[in-house]
């Protein structure tokens, strides 16, 4: 079994990812590390290490101790945080991945998963169904690290053979670790505050269309591209796929579908202003194509499934409905 490392594994994504890798390769085989390790990483079933990705020698000293093939590089500064520090989120975001792919390229890993984001578009990008090759004019410092990014991967695949492959996630909402700090944290709060306190304050308008997808299918888009034959894919690090598209107020009425009583306000701040350039759809023809991309949830059967773990964490203080 080739041993994986995830950085970043104790964030909303790095949590699930991880879970799912254990299933498959085994927990010993699976190392979780992060800038800090909270303690409930004390209950997980695979090694755990502290690692800052912005500390070179450190990412090859661990690299090289656990003999790495498959590096899961999930460190990151997300996009509402990264707009308050931008030469931090640079450091983080741009350096941290020229540390991983300089780690890749001097030692044993082989495969790189590093997502990128639809925050690599921005207003002069076509905004429905964008299209996988098409204008990457970002304006938040996130969107043009991720730009970078796609680059830089692109660039260690051709110059130096590391495969590094990668998605552009739309908006992840998740039942488990809370996000990190990103422009559609609003689709995940608005849930604990539904089952909390039947209400919610978005920072978006009513109006605002984004495109999101539900962590399963997120963690399912990570495995199935990392499965995927070498040979089959013209594109590499920067995948559109699509999941679900819907307003913030689309939103608030499917979770009143459950919780009749919900109330949900808007109040836009200066998070609207990222959400109005990036795109509300993306044409994912080229996931389909080259590694059968095929989402499993919509707004749907992702409301519905959201309510009821937050429900069966006995987080609600409010009556969910039958529908
Ligand atoms: N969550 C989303 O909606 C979303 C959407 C598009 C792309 N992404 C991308 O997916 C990846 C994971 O995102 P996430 O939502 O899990 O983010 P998150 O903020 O929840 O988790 C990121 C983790 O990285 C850790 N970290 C930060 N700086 C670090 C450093 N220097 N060294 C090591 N660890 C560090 C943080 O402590 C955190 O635990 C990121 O690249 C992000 O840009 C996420």
């Amino acid at each position: 079994m080739p041993t994986i490392l995830v950085t970043g594994a104790f964030g909303q994504i790095g949590t699930e990812l991880t879970q799912a890798l254990y299933t498959r390769y085994g927990a010993d085989n699976v190392l979780a590390t992060g800038r800090r390790v909270p303690e409930s990483a004390g209950t997980l079933a695979g090694p755990v290490e502290t690692l800052d990705v912005t500390d070179p020698a450190r990412l090859r000293e661990v690299c090289a101790r656990h003999d790495v093939e498959i590096i899961y590089h999930l460190a990151a500064r997300l996009s509402a945080v990264a707009e308050q520090a931008p030469l931090e989120a640079w450091r983080i975001n741009v350096d941290g991945l020229r540390n991983v792919l300089e780690t890749a390229k001097a030692s044993a890993v082989k495969r790189l998963f590093w997502p990128s984001s639809i925050a690599v578009f921005g207003p002069e990008t076509p905004r429905t169904l964008t299209p996988q090759d098409t204008v990457t004019r970002p304006t938040t410092v996130y969107g043009i690290a991720k730009v970078a990014g796609e680059l830089l991967c692109d660039y260690y695949a051709r110059r130096y053979g590391l495969d590094a492959r990668g998605v552009r996630y739309p908006g992840v909402i998740s039942s488990g670790a809370l996000p990190g700090g990103g422009t559609t944290d609003y689709a995940v709060e608005i849930f604990y505050a539904a089952v909390q306190t039947g209400r919610y304050t978005a920072f978006v308008r009513e109006d605002c269309r984004l495109p999101m997808i539900y962590m399963p299918d997120c963690v399912k888009a990570a495995l199935q591209l990392m499965d995927a034959d070498r040979e089959t894919l013209e594109h590499r690090s920067g995948f559109n796929i699509n999941a679900m598209s819907f307003s913030a107020g689309e939103l608030a009425a499917e979770i009143r579908r459950h919780i009749p009583d919900f109330i949900c306000d808007f109040d836009p701040d200066e998070r609207q202003q990222i959400a109005d350039s990036w795109p509300d759809s993306l044409d994912d023809g080229a996931a389909r194509r080259e590694w059968g991309w095929q989402p499993s949830y919509d707004l749907e059967t992702m409301t519905a499934d959201m309510l009821s773990k937050l429900r069966a964490r006995r987080l609600s203080g409010h009556k969910e409905t039958a529908r």
